[in-house]
């Protein structure tokens, strides 16, 4: 079991957002708008492929963490990797353990480990971005209410790992609570 713990973290650890960025001579993204390493920022520089090419990677690691633990060692391997992909993302081996805020692995590990979960907590990301254009905002409302739909689902271990993880959102964001508190929270797309 430890070693889907492991993999799952290696493999999260990944900070496709710096990858891409870096391959496409985009600047350092830490220089850039929050300094963040995820899809919101990447954003920031313009380029739009790249910003949805970090999205898809960065939710699908915690993807395919899931789905080959779950592949090779059931469900709660599923649910240990997914927890520690996500895990790997806000603290990378790879860059002395300063990584992102976690928003799209987690997407990409609740899709997999439930997929109408999965479903429910994107459209709430989706629906409150198209009302709000505040990425953080709907990232936090999102990961607050996963764990209560994880538990309506009768799915108490998922609940477990996304209230894990929803802690964990929520911690990565205190700067962006700040802002959103102070007005100050940029719109999707801004610096
Ligand atoms: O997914 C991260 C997002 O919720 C906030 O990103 O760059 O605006 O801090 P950023």
């Amino acid at each position: 079991m430890i070693l889907w713990a492991i993999f799952g973290y290696l493999l999260g650890s990944v900070p496709f957002g710096l990858v891409i960025t870096r391959a496409l001579g985009l600047g350092d993204l830490r220089q850039i708008g929050s300094g963040n390493i995820g899809a919101t920022n990447v954003l920031r520089t313009g380029n739009k492929g790249a910003a949805l090419a970090t999205l898809l990677l960065d939710s699908g690691k915690g993807a395919i963490a899931v789905l080959l633990a779950r592949h090779f060692g059931g469900e709660a391997a599923a649910i240990l990797a997914g927890g520690a992909a996500f895990l790997g993302h806000c603290f990378p081996i790879w860059l002395r353990f300063k990584g992102g805020k976690g928003v799209a692995t987690f997407l990409g590990t609740v899709i997999a480990l439930n997929w109408p979960l999965g479903l429910i907590a994107c459209a709430t990301w989706a629906l409150t971005a198209a009302i709000t254009r505040i990425s953080s905002l709907s990232a936090l409302l999102a990961a607050a209410l996963a764990p209560v739909f994880a538990w309506g689902l009768g799915r108490t271990d998922i609940a477990a790992v996304a209230a894990f993880m929803a802690v964990l959102i929520f911690i990565r964001h205190h700067a962006n609570i700040s802002r959103l508190l102070a007005g100050t929270e940029p719109r999707i797309g801004r610096k």
